[in-house]
């Protein structure tokens, strides 16, 4: 290649990788961020009575979830509780820390940010019938208040545990999605949760980026 020719490239190269970079901190100036209110430290029932009464709950009524309990049930999937630290309620392996978390509401999508206790909507409007349909078409999803989708970029976790870190993720989904379940009755709501969803599907529905997979889905709501 001659030297003019190369330089070309080298310009179109630079352009193109100006030019991407650009639109994407365009676009990350763009995603509205919403602080969520303060997660409780108490509440009205126990955690034997949450335990006694937890059951899948596959119906629920209208009723829309207000902003203080989509935060209560974030917070309970991964929410920091040793403030000043990274630490959250749920364990990881290696303190890895592999899961996204998006809660789907009528509203929009949102993603959860557990270092500042908030959200960044990705997506505008209702996409419930959309994932109901990568969850084989189950009326809870699309029925609920607020679906919490357990999200997991695998590499975090393999990058330290080459062999155990699949194990390691879905093992880890399951403390999280407990504690959805059990706050979600807590909260007077119930749940169910739901593994069968096609994941592209589910990936295309949620707009997430190609590295984090669809795990797991909590749909919560108030029992009709
Ligand atoms: C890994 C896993 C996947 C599940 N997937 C679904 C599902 O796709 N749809 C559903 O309605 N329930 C799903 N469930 C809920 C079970 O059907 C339910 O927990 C079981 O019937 C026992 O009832 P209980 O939760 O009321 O105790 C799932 C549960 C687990 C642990």
């Amino acid at each position: 290649m001659s030297v003019k020719c190369f330089t070309k490239l080298c310009l179109a190269m630079f352009v193109l990788v100006s030019f991407s970079s650009a639109a994407t901190a365009a676009d990350k100036a763009e995603i509205e961020k919403i602080k969520l209110p303060e997660p409780r430290a108490d509440g009205t029932m126990s955690l034997e009575k949450a335990l006694w009464a937890r059951k899948s709950v596959r119906s629920f009524s209208t009723k829309a979830a207000e902003w203080e309990q989509v935060g209560q049930l974030l917070w309970a999937a991964q929410g920091i509780n040793r403030p000043g630290t990274k630490f959250r309620t749920a364990p990881s392996a290696g303190a890895t820390y592999p899961l996204e978390i998006y809660a789907v509401l009528p509203s929009g999508i949102y993603h959860y940010l557990p270092m500042e206790h908030a959200v960044e909507q990705v997506v505008a409007g209702d996409t419930r019938a959309a994932l109901s349909a990568a969850g084989l078409r189950q009326g809870s999803i699309q029925q609920a208040a607020c679906v919490v989708v357990i999200c997991a970029a695998f590499g975090r976790t393999s990058e330290k545990y080459a062999d155990q870190a699949t194990r390691y993720v879905y093992l880890e989904a399951g403390h999280v999605a407990q504690n959805i379940l059990l706050q979600a009755v807590a909260l007077g709501m119930g749940g169910v949760p739901i593994g069968a969803v096609v994941d592209e599907e589910g990936q295309k529905a949620l707009g997430i980026p190609p590295e984090q997979k669809v795990v797991y889905i909590v749909a919560t709501g108030f029992p009709e």
